[in-house]
C-alpha cells in the first residue's frame, strides 16, 4: 500500500495545503512532520477558504486521521486558537480525528520573545525575517536538550523542573538581549492550564502510525515550508530550523524510511520567496509585479509581500535531487496565462564560469547569474482547467519543457486555487 511524502520544492508557498487537501481523499491518515505554526496552507473548496498553521491540511475533509508528529515544533496556545477557529468553519475536530505525538517539543511565549528580539537586534543584512513564531529557539532547546515536550505536561512536578531548565538557560539570554527575565511561576501556571486542552490529543504517534501501516492504511505525510528553506540544503543561514526535505518524513514520526513509497514535489510555475536572503530569478520589474498580483503573493502568516521571479530549472533539478522527487505537482500555472514570452533558468553564471547547480556560499548565491531560455507564452486562460484537452497548446509546451529541464515528471497541474481544478497525470497512491 503506498505512502506518499508532499514536500515543497523551493522556497515554501508552492501550493502544498491545496495538493494535499486534494490526495487527502485517497489517504487514511494526514501527517506533519516537520515546521510549526511559521506555516501558512490555504484551501479552497467550493469558494470556502480555510487557513491552517500547524493542523494538518486533511483534517478539513473529515472521517480521516490527522497526526502531528514528533519532528514538529507546537504552540499549544496557537493549536487550542487554531482548532476553535477551524471548528467555527464546521470541521469537526476531537481526540479520534487527531492525533499530537507525546514526544513533540512545545513552543512556548519566550521562543517568540527570542526570535523577534533577535531579529530586531540584528544589522542589516544579517536578518533572516522570520516568521516571529519562536520555530528557530524551540528547535535550539529541543538539540540543546531542554525542552518542555506533550509528554511533560502531564505530571506537574515534571512541567516544572523542565520549565526550570529551561529558564537557566534562557534568562542569562533575556538579561544579554535587555528583555525581563521570565514569570517562573505565571509560565508553569500557563501550561498547566493549557495541558488540559492538549492531552487528550497526545498519543503515542509512531506506534498508531506503524499498526496503521501494518493494516493497509495509507499515509499522507505533508511538509510545510520548501527545500530551499531546508537547515542543511535550503540558502543558510536565509532557512528555517528544521529539515523539510522528504527524508525527514520517517524520522519526524518515527517509521521507517522503507514506507515512504512516493515522493511529491509541490512546484510553482515560477518562483516566490518570503523574508530575505538569495534569489537568483528575482524579478524586481513590472513582470515581477505582474506575477505578485495574478498569483495573490502575500504571506498568510505575516502578511509580507512575497518576492517573485522566473521559474528556476536549475535550482529545482537540485531539490528533486536532495528528496528524492519521484513526481511534482506544478502548481498556478494559471498565473503566467497572459505573458508574451517566458522566461527559465537553466543554469548560473558565477565570475564566468557555468554552473548547473546554486554553490553553497551564501556570497556566491548572491552572485550568481541566471542563464535564461525563453519559452512562448500564452494568451488564451488556463484557469480552472480540468483536463490537458482544455490547456493551450504552448502551456503543454511549458509544462514538457519543464519536465526536462528538472528530470522529473509532472503528476498533477494545478489551474487555480479550487480543490477541484486539478488534472491529474499519475496517481502517487497507485500501487
Ligand atoms: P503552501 O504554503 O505551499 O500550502 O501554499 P500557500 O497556501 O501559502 O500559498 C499558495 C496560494 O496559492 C494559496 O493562496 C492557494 O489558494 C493558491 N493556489 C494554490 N494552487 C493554485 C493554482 O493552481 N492557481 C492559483 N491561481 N492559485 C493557487
Ligand atoms: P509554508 O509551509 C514561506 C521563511 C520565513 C523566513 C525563514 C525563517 O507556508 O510554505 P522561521 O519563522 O521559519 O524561522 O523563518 O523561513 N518561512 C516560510 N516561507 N512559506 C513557509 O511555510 C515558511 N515558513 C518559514 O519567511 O524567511
Ligand atoms: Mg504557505
Amino acid at each position: 500500500m503506498a505512502n506518499v511524502v508532499v514536500v515543497g520544492a523551493q522556497w515554501g508557498d508552492e501550493g502544498k495545503g491545496k495538493i494535499v487537501d486534494w490526495l487527502s481523499e485517497r489517504a487514511d491518515v494526514i501527517a506533519r512532520f516537520q515546521g510549526g505554526h511559521n506555516a501558512g496552507h490555504t484551501l479552497v473548496i467550493d469558494g470556502k477558504v480555510y487557513k491552517l498553521n500547524a493542523l494538518p491540511s486533511g483534517v478539513v475533509r473529515g472521517g480521516k486521521l490527522s497526526v502531528i508528529g514528533n519532528g514538529v515544533v507546537l504552540d499549544p496556545w496557537h493549536l487550542v486558537r487554531e482548532i476553535a477557529a477551524i471548528r467555527d468553519q464546521g470541521v469537526e475536530i476531537t481526540p479520534e480525528t487527531l492525533m499530537i505525538a507525546e514526544n513533540t517539543p512545545l513552543i512556548l511565549p519566550i521562543h517568540g520573545e527570542l526570535d523577534r528580539a533577535r531579529e530586531e537586534a540584528a544589522s542589516a543584512g544579517t536578518k533572516i525575517g522570520t516568521t516571529g513564531r519562536g520555530i528557530g529557539p524551540a528547535y535550539e532547546d529541543k538539540v540543546g536538550r531542554r525542552s518542555v515536550r506533550v509528554a511533560d505536561l502531564a505530571d506537574a512536578t515534571t512541567l516544572a523542573s523542565r520549565v526550570d531548565r529551561a529558564l537557566q538557560h534562557h534568562n542569562p539570554l533575556r538579561r544579554g538581549l535587555g528583555i525581563a527575565e521570565v514569570d517562573r511561576d505565571a509560565l508553569i501556571a500557563q501550561l498547566n492550564e493549557i495541558a488540559q486542552q492538549i492531552l487528550p490529543y497526545a498519543a503515542p504517534v509512531w506506534k498508531v502510525l506503524n499498526e496503521q501501516r501494518k493494516s493497509g492504511k495509507r499515509i499522507l505525510f505533508e511538509g510545510a515550508q520548501g527545500a530551499l528553506l531546508d537547515i542543511d540544503f535550503g540558502t543558510y543561514p536565509f532557512v528555517t530550523s528544521s529539515n523539510v526535505i522528504a527524508g525527514q518524513a520517517a524520522t519526524g514520526v518515527g517509521i521507517g524510511p522503507g514506507s515512504i513509497d512516493y515522493v511529491l514535489g509541490i512546484v510553482k510555475a515560477y518562483t516566490t520567496r518570503v523574508g530575505e536572503g538569495p534569489f537568483p530569478t528575482e524579478l524586481t520589474d513590472a513582470d515581477g509585479q505582474r506575477l505578485g498580483e495574478r498569483g495573490r503573493e502575500f504571506g498568510t502568516v505575516t502578511g509580507r509581500k512575497r518576492r517573485c521571479g522566473w521559474f528556476d530549472a536549475a535550482l529545482l533539478r537540485q531539490t528533486c535531487a536532495t528528496s528524492g522527487m519521484n513526481g511534482i505537482a506544478l502548481t498556478k500555472l494559471d498565473v503566467l496565462d497572459g505573458f508574451e514570452t517566458l522566461k527559465v533558468c537553466v543554469a548560473y553564471d558565477l565570475d564566468g564560469e557555468r554552473l548547473d547547480y546554486l554553490p553553497t556560499a551564501a556570497e556566491q548565491q548572491r552572485r550568481c547569474v541566471p542563464v535564461y531560455e525563453e519559452l512562448p507564452g500564452w494568451s488564451e486562460s488556463t484557469e480552472g482547467a480540468r483536463s490537458w484537452a482544455d490547456l493551450p497548446a504552448n502551456a503543454i509546451k511549458y509544462v514538457r519543457r519543464v519536465e526536462e529541464l528538472i528530470e522529473c515528471p509532472v503528476a498533477l497541474l494545478s489551474t487555480s486555487p479550487e480543490r477541484e481544478d486539478t488534472i491529474l497525470v499519475t496517481d502517487p497512491f497507485a500501487d
